[in-house]
């Protein structure tokens, strides 16, 4: 495809249906939510407002991170903390699409709404993909970022249009763009990364305590994987347990799922080979984690499995 036409074209669009108004955009710091971000800055400059929402559920560090990277870019993000917010919407839910309602809802009805109302803009940017539309439409499972498509008509429910720049590509035309409007590798190159975070990642119930453990097997793993050169890679902690030993004592612990796999959109998946090594390491490092004691590698493709686990 023609990246550059592409963007021109986009940037183009988001002029004409903007005029002179305000809009907003929230950033994850994913490929398809920065890419929006430098769109929507290309396109609209000082009429854009963007937002990341710390919702308890990123990975170590990166709310933080992420704001750097843009203000390095010249683009202004505003850090908005919601933990709370998040924790106590999720408390008490153990079912896969309860809790990625929960997610969705607690950021269209009551976090975002909010931040649209307090800076007046009547445009949304949104970084859904093809990929997004194409599984949410086929019913495989409710992505929480595409409201529109699903019926909900945002004007009415939440007081605002939504633009979706790159409904139309998949995900490694999107790291193509992305390259062509100089994001650097570190964005444009990032594995795919869910919405609804790691509260993908926790079988059961998230609570506190369970991010954290999530949170540091997630480091663990995306520091022994990142020159895997695998298409994404995750730590997912069940809510199962399994007895072991610590300190010559039986201790009923806690599982963790290593998951890396191949893939060209996510839409297939296969799983990476890992070499012995790297899996008995991997697996000392998690183990060593406060209350884990085991730790299993995920071998199954996609389909049946799906990416994720809830
Ligand atoms: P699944 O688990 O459906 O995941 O096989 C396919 C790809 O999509 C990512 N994913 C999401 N991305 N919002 C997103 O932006 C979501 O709610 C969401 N759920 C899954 C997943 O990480 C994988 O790359």
């Amino acid at each position: 495809m023609d990246c550059k036409k592409f963007t021109e074209e986009q940037i183009a669009h988001i002029k004409e249906t903007v005029g002179d108004a305000k809009a907003i955009n929230a950033l994850s710091g994913g490929v398809d939510s920065s890419t929006v971000t430098v769109l929507g800055h290309q396109a609209l400059g000082k009429q854009l407002k963007t937002v990341f929402v710390d919702n308890d559920l990123m990975r170590e560090g990166e709310p933080q991170r992420i704001v750097k990277i843009f203000a390095d870019m010249d683009i202004p993000v505003d850090l908005v903390d919601a933990r709370q917010e998040f924790l106590s919407a999720l408390a008490g839910l153990t079912d896969p699409e309860e809790k990625r309602q929960a997610v969705t809802d607690t950021f269209y009805s009551k976090v975002f709404v909010r931040l649209v109302k307090e800076s007046g803009a009547k445009f949304l940017l949104h970084g859904t993909i093809l990929t997004d539309i194409e599984e949410t439409v086929a019913g495989i499972k409710r992505q929480h970022n595409i409201l529109a498509q699903i019926g909900i008509d945002t004007e009415d429910a939440y007081g605002y249009s939504v633009i979706e720049p790159l409904k139309t590509l998949r995900k490694d035309d999107v790291r193509e763009v992305a390259k062509t409007l100089g994001l650097p590798a570190e964005l444009s190159q990032r594995i795919p990364f869910p919405g609804p975070a790691l509260a993908t990642r926790i079988v059961g119930e998230v609570t506190a305590e369970k991010l954290e453990t999530v949170r540091t097997a997630t480091a663990i793993v995306e520091e022994e994987l990142c020159d895997s050169g695998a298409f994404q890679y995750m730590a997912v902690l069940l809510t199962d347990r399994a007895t072991g030993i610590r300190n010559n004592k039986r201790e009923f612990g806690q599982i963790i799922v290593v998951r890396c796999i191949e893939s060209v959109d996510a839409r297939t998946a296969t799983v990476t080979p890992l070499s012995w090594d790297k899996l008995n390491r991997i697996c000392q490092r998690i183990t060593k984690i406060k209350g884990v004691n085991r730790c299993l590698y995920d071998l199954t493709p996609k389909p049946p499995a799906t990416i994720e686990y809830v």
